[in-house]
């Protein structure tokens, strides 16, 4: 567990808050929005020491309006104002939205979570912590940190995908990038745990929509990443829009104060999301605003986003003996501790100067976008191409520069961002268009000029737009546009060579397409060096090593569709086709599809993607066959290896999964459940043994008595390339 405190911030706090009237401590409790103007409204509430964070929003409608630029001048501005005018003098935090880049973006987190490389996901959010630092933000509402198992739901793009197990590792990525294990390093900057919880379970993907979680799937899935965030010393944490199971999140004493903070020992702050306190009248659970600033601040709930809730009302509830100043004590204590951590008591916050290499961070996202695509088909070995062969690059995506840069990216440079055409003809001077006018992306001129002597490579470029990805945004198919099925099939009935890259922020079904494809590579929106990333694949420059960290379903019918579900007992609702049932349960029951009319299986597998060399995996072996409950408990652990080779011509990353299942619990698990991996390069025909370390953290689950165990029994350990790993083991606790 890493603290956000220490003793000396605790009795500077303490100092301080014996100093403070109830009106100051309530305004440490409310943010006021920014909306590119130093307004009289502004100024009246700092003059008073009414506001303790200020949100620069000037690129909300989540995320979708351009940015209106704030000078840090402009920043520096209002923070020393708050500082000189405010009876306390208490500096003021600012909070954005930096999602997955600053000026620089990175790929979307969907697609940096599959890259399973948790380091690299930490240097660009090191990189993007300096760039927003240097801009004035204190705080960014990242990382979102919402598992999700219905790729219809737009926001699935801003999380770790349905795994979480990925959650988790992402969330320490992300908190140790940002605060960079010490928050009063003058580059560093809190993150917040978003959306507080459960919010990815929206019923048919619908944003904003209520939720049913029961608490044995909210402490198994949808809470493990925040544990993780809490454990990695987070800052903040963001409380969400939807209810559970007839609770709305902001006014859930159970998730925010019992879980969050009592149990996993979360000690910084939990804000509202965007009028969210005001949101529970309509959710009706309050009556009017004064209810529910009551409601959500008994709760946990310790800051308010604006709807002015918290400023407004506090100081009146308290008085009126509907809140207690225990409680406010508490939410102010834990606003000043991340303000101390940050360590603007003890620096001027207005005098930091910043200076970072936007190339470095350019040539960073490069990177990270060719390593998290993935390659999903490769017939006779298309890819990689030489850059000798004519090339015609074409579709609806092949010259865009705003799409690829992915929801949430109001504050890129988008002055710089490389389209795929761009990023192809960089690499080579093979590489032809539909015609002069490059934009061009009409259907029928893409085929008019298209080759058709049978011996070309077509590079297509389809997928979806960043406008129906990200917040409020959801689809109810996510079948790839017919108009796409249908410009592939005219290619391939050129008897051309069709390589399809796929620019999607979330899962897409390709089944009609994927037939005439010959080579696939899932693209992603990766960011500003989207186009060089894949010019660097699509030639070779770069092995994929990307894989799917969340199913790609072959029909939208299929949804949910995810690979760690629970065993049915019958066998016509098998997820996955029944592909991970044991050969003697098919033959008593004969596994068939879940249903009449398609099959089970997804078009690709979580875990799964190619690269252009191959890897044999080894037996995995143990170093005990048996450990006792009593060992597990008092933290002993076993280890698990698994010797891995690369058997082609080239050297190559893999990412080295391993997965459990604990086949007779007390409660139902998981047919497989991702429990660690590494991410590890071999040269041609190197062989290297991957050892995994499991103990009570990998094997423990919440009983039906909501208690972290592990109990006695066979404990399976499969490793291997994906979901389907097939390596097996067993380890006995008894
Ligand atoms: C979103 C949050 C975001 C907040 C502030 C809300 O609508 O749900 O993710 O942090 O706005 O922009």
């Amino acid at each position: 567990m890493k603290n956000l405190t220490n003793e000396k911030i605790e009795k500077r706090i303490d100092d301080l808050l014996a100093k403070m009237s109830l009106e100051e401590k309530v305004g440490q409790l409310h943010s006021i929005n920014y909306g590119g103007e130093f307004t009289d409204k502004i100024k009246n509430w700092l003059k008073k020491g009414g506001a303790g964070a200020m949100l620069l929003v000037d690129n909300a409608l989540a995320g979708e309006a351009e940015a209106v630029r704030v000078s840090r001048e402009k920043i520096n501005e209002m923070r020393r104002f708050a500082l000189e005018n405010s009876p306390s003098k208490i500096p003021l935090l600012t909070c954005r939205d930096v999602i997955h880049g600053m000026h620089t973006t990175y790929p979307i987190p969907l697609a940096q979570a599959s890259a399973f490389n948790p380091e690299m996901v930490r240097e660009c959010y090191r990189a993007t912590g300096e760039e927003a630092k240097a801009y004035g933000v204190d705080v960014s509402f990242a990382p979102m940190l919402d598992v999700s198992r219905d790729p219809r739901w737009g926001r699935c793009i801003e999380g770790p995908g349905e795994d979480p197990y990925v959650g988790e590792v992402m969330a320490k990525a992300i908190v140790d990038g940002f605060q960079d294990g010490d928050l009063s390093k003058d580059t560093s900057l809190g993150a917040c745990a978003k959306h507080f919880v459960g919010y990815g379970a929206s019923e048919g993907g619908r944003d904003y929509n209520r939720t049913e979680i029961s608490e044995y799937t909210l402490r198994n899935v949808y809470l493990r990443a925040f544990r993780s965030a809490a454990e990695s010393g987070i800052a903040s944490a963001m409380s969400s829009f939807n209810e559970i199971s007839g609770v709305p999140a902001t006014a859930n004493r159970h998730t925010m104060q019992e879980i969050l903070k009592d149990e996993f020992g979360f000690e910084g702050f939990v804000i509202a999301d965007w009028l969210a306190i005001y949101q529970l009248i309509r959710q009706g659970v309050a009556e009017d605003i004064a209810e529910a600033a009551a409601l959500a601040k008994n709760a946990g709930l310790d800051m308010d986003m604006a709807d002015d809730a918290f400023g407004e009302n506090l100081v009146a509830l308290v008085n009126g003996g509907k809140v207690s100043e225990d409680i406010i004590n508490d939410a102010v204590r834990r606003v000043l501790r991340v303000k101390f951590a940050l360590g603007y008591f003890d620096k001027d916050s207005c005098e930091q100067k910043i200076e970072y290499d936007m190339d470095a961070h350019r040539a960073l996202a490069r990177r990270m976008a060719g390593e998290c695509m993935v390659l999903l088909k490769n017939e006779n070995a298309t890819l990689p191409l030489s850059k000798d062969t004519p090339v015609y690059v074409c579709g609806p995506y092949a010259f865009d520069k705003r799409i690829i840069n992915g929801s949430w990216a109001a504050d890129g440079d988008l002055s710089y961002s490389v389209s795929v055409a761009d990023g192809m003809s960089a690499k080579s001077d093979k590489v032809c268009f539909s015609n002069d006018r490059r934009e061009l992306s009409v259907q029928d001129e893409i085929l008019r000029f298209a080759p058709r002597n049978g011996k070309q490579t077509v590079v297509v470029v389809l997928g979806e737009s960043d406008k129906v990805t990200g917040e409020n945004h959801s689809v109810e198919s996510i079948e790839i546009s017919a108009g796409q099925v249908d410009l592939v099939k005219r290619l391939k009935r050129m008897g051309n060579t069709v390589v399809g890259v796929v620019l999607a922020g979330r899962p897409l079904a390709l089944t009609e397409a994927e037939p005439y494809l010959d080579a696939i590579l899932w693209g992603w929106h990766s960011g500003c060096e989207t186009g060089n990333a894949v010019a660097d694949i699509i030639y070779g420059d770069v092995n994929p090593s990307g894989k799917l960290a969340m199913t790609l379903p072959a029909t939208t019918g299929q949804i949910p569709l995810y690979y760690n579900v629970t065993m049915s007992g019958r066998t016509s609702d098998a997820y996955y086709g029944g592909r991970f049932v044991n050969g003697d349960d098919e033959k008593i029951y004969g596994y068939n599809n879940m249903y009449d009319d398609m099959s089970a299986c997804p078009l690709y597998h979580f875990g799964y993607g190619l690269s252009y060399t191959t890897f044999e995996y080894g037996a995995p072996v143990v170093d005990t066959a048996e450990l006792s409950l009593d060992q597990i408990n008092s933290g002993k652990a076993f280890t698990v290896k698994v010797k891995v080779k690369n058997t082609g011509n080239r050297e190559g990353k893999e990412t080295v999964m391993c997965f459990i299942r604990d086949k007779v619990a007390s409660m139902m698990r998981p047919i497989r459940e991702l429990c660690a991996f590494e991410k590890v390069t071999l040269g041609t025909g190197e062989e290297r043994e991957v050892e995994f370390t499991l103990g009570f953290n990998q094997l423990s689950f919440y009983n039906a008595e909501n208690k972290r165990v592990v109990e006695p029994g066979k404990i399976e350990i499969y490793t291997g390339a994906d979901c389907y790993a097939e390596g097996n083991v067993n380890v006995k606790v008894v």
